[in-house]
């Protein structure tokens, strides 16, 4: 087995048994002194979904999990919440859409707790799905889906904040504006507790953090699988009000996002000045070889910067 020394933002990424890791539009959780990445399995066929518009897909594997402690190599803990091919009516049916999975743990329940955006093929069911797991590997309990107080929700994410408040931020309005919804204190259900956000602006693929005391999101055009210019935007409270900064990408193609697209931001356990910007560089015409690019954050003069870097490792945070 060789060891991952480095990080190789759109290289292949072989997890310990030197499989090529499947946990796109993915993001991480730190829980007891172990990381766990969780995405999307899409270690199928591809293939045109004609519906609506030629999507290019790969039908639905579940959402794999991995761990480790150095976040340069990864142990497959396997598929964690799995499609249900004999269930037709199912959010899990293979034929269907189950992107961008976030798990975050509820300290109040000990649960742990996947969202996920979860459609039908041609993207109109529109909602989130919602499991529950013991134990960060699973396996996760189907809970069923909502579309948040009555909104359609394709692009997702779930921020947690210190307090332990947190928070669903997903694209609704046919993806024309972003919305925010407090969730309560199981992590089960929304609250009234909410915003829209970006009204009219066509903004998917939310990743959001915190630094000191700001709120930050970083989102993508709507361009399907297409990269295109990210955005951060910067706020004193998750619901907002937002404000656009720019693009916080630097070089070689930082206008299309580096060939990528948004998926997570997360600090380095017990370093909150040091956050990790993960994004998903796909590939349509074969999603199962979509890469990963993982970049360094930045704080320079009060700006987030984000820069190319290739190879690097995580003495970039001394
Ligand atoms: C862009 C989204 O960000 C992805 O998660 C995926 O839904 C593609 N669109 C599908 O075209």
């Amino acid at each position: 087995m060789t060891l991952n020394t480095s990080f190789r933002p759109g290289q292949p990424w072989l997890d310990t048994d030197g499989k090529p890791i499947q946990a796109h539009g993915g993001c991480m959780l730190f829980d007891n002194g172990t990381y766990y990445w969780f995405g999307e399995n899409k270690d199928g066929e591809n293939y045109l979904d004609e519906s609506k518009g030629f999507l290019h897909r790969v039908d639905v594997i579940g959402v794999s999990c991995y761990s480790s402690t150095d976040l340069l190599n990864w142990k497959n803990e396997g598929v964690v919440l799995r499609s249900e091919p004999n269930n037709p009516q199912s959010d899990l049916h293979p034929s269907k859409v189950l992107e961008r999975p976030k798990v975050i743990r509820n300290p109040k329940t000990g649960k742990y707790v996947l969202f996920a955006h979860v459609d039908t093929a041609d993207y109109e069911y529109a909602c989130i799905g919602i499991a529950i797991s013991d134990k960060p590997t699973g396996p996760y309990i189907y809970l069923g889906s909502i579309r948040p107080n009555g909104n359609d929700s394709r692009d997702m994410t779930v921020f947690q904040d210190d307090d332990g408040s947190a928070f669903l931020f997903f694209s609704s309005e046919w993806n024309k504006t972003l919305h925010i919804i407090q969730l309560d204190n199981e992590y089960l259900r929304p609250t009234q507790n909410e915003s829209r956000a970006f009204i009219g602006q066509s903004r998917e693929a939310p990743a959001v953090f915190k630094h000191g005391r700001k709120y930050y999101i970083i989102s993508s055009g709507c361009t399907g699988w297409d990269p295109n210019q990210a955005e951060l935007a910067a706020a004193d409270s998750p619901l907002g009000p937002w404000t656009v900064l720019g693009n916080p990408c630097i070089g070689p193609n930082a206008d299309i996002t580096f060939h990528a697209q948004s998926a997570y931001v997360f600090p380095l356990a017990g370093n909150s000045n040091a956050l990790i910007a993960m994004f998903d560089r796909w590939n349509k015409d074969n999603l199962r070889d979509s890469r990963y690019v993982w970049l360094p954050v930045r704080f320079e003069n009060d700006q987030v910067k984000i820069r190319w870097q290739e190879p690097w490792d995580l003495t970039a945070f001394k």
